[in-house]
């Protein structure tokens, strides 16, 4: 097996999750560290979960809840998670506030899954996602234009709008990835030219 193995394991309805995990697995990727990825409804039969020596799960938050297929394997796993490095990035609208009313409803959200599923992660972040207007049928585009206007996001429904802070997840992971455990030291290479 090779050293740092990391596993991202991502829920998504409207896709803003899968564009943050797909970002997650590139920022680990440039540092030489390599990460499969998977989403919660397309999970390998033969993937065998707990073999991995490091995990990033991510996922969105639906009417207050995280999604069940995650908490699902999370609480499957979480015995092994519990041993490794891990990280949850908790992916919602209220994150993109930072006053004490939206922290509050966001780790209270984080807190009740954590508590559902057992999995204690390393380090949690609450990452904004995105208003997908395009993606979301009649009736619910004009939920959450209503939804947008009382949290003062954009009620523009001609596009989607999307919040997530790159450089605040980049932060994350740049602290997440000291956390790994230094890679195995190889045998020296020998160089052409050195002598
Ligand atoms: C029907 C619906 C319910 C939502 N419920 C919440 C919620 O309770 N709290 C919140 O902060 N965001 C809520 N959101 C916003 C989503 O968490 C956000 O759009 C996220 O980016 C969705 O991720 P996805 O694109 O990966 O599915 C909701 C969105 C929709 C469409």
């Amino acid at each position: 097996m090779e050293d740092h193995r990391i596993l991202v394991l991502y829920g998504t309805s409207q896709g803003q999750t899968r564009k943050i995990a797909q970002h997650v697995k590139a920022y680990l990727a440039e540092r030489g560290l390599a990460a499969d990825i998977y989403s919660t409804n397309e999970l390998p039969p033969a993937l065998d979960v707990d073999t991995y020596q490091a995990y990033v799960l991510a996922d969105p938050v639906y009417m207050h809840k995280h999604q069940k297929e995650l908490v699902a394997i999370a609480k499957q796993h979480a015995s092994h998670l519990n041993t490794v490095p891990t990280a949850f990035l908790s992916v919602s609208l209220t994150a993109a506030h930072s006053d004490p009313t939206s922290r509050a409803t966001v780790q209270k959200c984080i807190d009740e899954f954590v508590e559902e599923t057992g999995w204690k992660p390393t380090m949690v972040a609450p990452v904004a996602g995105a208003l997908s207007y395009t993606k979301y049928g009649f009736f619910m585009r004009m939920i959450m234009k209503r939804i947008a206007a009382k949290e003062g996001n954009s009620t523009d429904t001609s596009r989607d709008h999307e919040l997530t802070d790159w450089q605040a997840l980049d932060r994350f992971l740049a602290d997440f990835v000291q956390q790994l455990p230094t890679p195995k030291q190889g045998k020296p290479e020998l160089s052409v030219g050195q002598v």
